[in-house]
């Protein structure tokens, strides 16, 4: 879509209805290289230009939070070439890309079980983040090395210590003691999370965090998905009447802020 049409499509976003957080799992990398008889590598660094362009758009739109699931625990038991590939591109698009990230006041953070990744890929990832510790813009998580559940065990391990230390009391553990025991402590729940490539599943990402988030998937391989093909998820997203469990006539009437 030509560049006009895209800010009019923008134009029409309600901008006091702009999700906060955005979470996206990226798939579709590896059938859009197959589709072009070409390397699933060369679907992945395809994907990094999506993930530098929705980077962009989302901080320009004033979105708050984007969290991208970059690799999942189980991504390890890919072929060992593979990633290696993925390892590296991220690491070194992070390396490259955070001077860009400073300037857009872009805060990195890093989400899962990353002592996994090879050391000289945590170094650019941390690089990263330090460098973008002072931002004040939209913090990106990038999640690698995480699953859900792997996040959810480590939180009852912690909890359990607590309580073993006699820290705390077991009937003293509420939704807010795991809330903060897990990888996105302080950061709110996604409002919308978006799944590309087609499948309609969520594989091991944020189970807990997503209990209200409005999910949204589309048959766009990760690198199509442009800045059209976003701004419509968050149209569809602004149709969306959030209930949080409660009826349609307590929302209308602002009763809507609990769970
Ligand atoms: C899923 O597609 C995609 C991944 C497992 C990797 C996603 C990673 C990137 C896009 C690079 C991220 C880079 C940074 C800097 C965060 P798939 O390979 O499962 O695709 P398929 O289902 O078509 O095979």
């Amino acid at each position: 879509m030509p560049e006009q049409n895209l800010t009019e499509k923008i134009g029409t976003l309600d901008t006091d209805r702009i999700p906060r957080h955005v979470a996206i799992i990226m798939d579709g990398n590896g059938r859009w290289a197959r589709m072009r008889a070409r390397e699933r590598s060369e679907g992945h660094a395809e994907g990094v230009n999506s993930v530098n362009r929705i980077t962009r758009i989302s901080s320009d739109l004033g979105i708050q939070y984007l969290t991208l699931y970059a690799f999942s625990t189980e991504n390890w038991n890919r072929p060992q070439e593979e990633v290696d590939t993925l390892m590296h591109l991220i690491g070194w698009t992070i390396r490259k890309e955070t001077p860009d990230l400073v300037k857009n006041n872009v805060r990195i953070h890093l989400l899962g079980e990353t002592e996994r990744l090879p050391k000289e890929v945590q170094d650019c990832l941390y690089e990263g983040v330090n460098a973008t510790a002072h931002c004040t813009g939209l913090n990106l998580q990038l999640c690698l090395s995480y699953s859900s559940r792997w996040e959810i065990t480590r939180a009852a391990k912690l909890i359990s210590g607590l309580v073993k230390e006699g820290k705390i009391n077991p009937d003293e553990i509420t939704e807010d003691t795991i809330t903060s025991h897990l990888s996105t402590k302080g950061i709110p729940d996604p409002d919308l999370l978006i799944r590309t490539g087609g499948e309609e599943r969520i594989s091991n990402f944020l189970l807990w965090q997503i209990a209200y988030s409005e999910l949204y998937f589309t048959p766009v391989l990760w690198p199509d998905f442009d800045n059209n093909a976003y701004v419509d998820a968050l149209i569809d997203y602004q149709t969306r009447e959030r209930r949080f469990g409660k009826t349609s006539d307590q929302v209308s009437a602002g009763n809507n802020n609990d769970n």
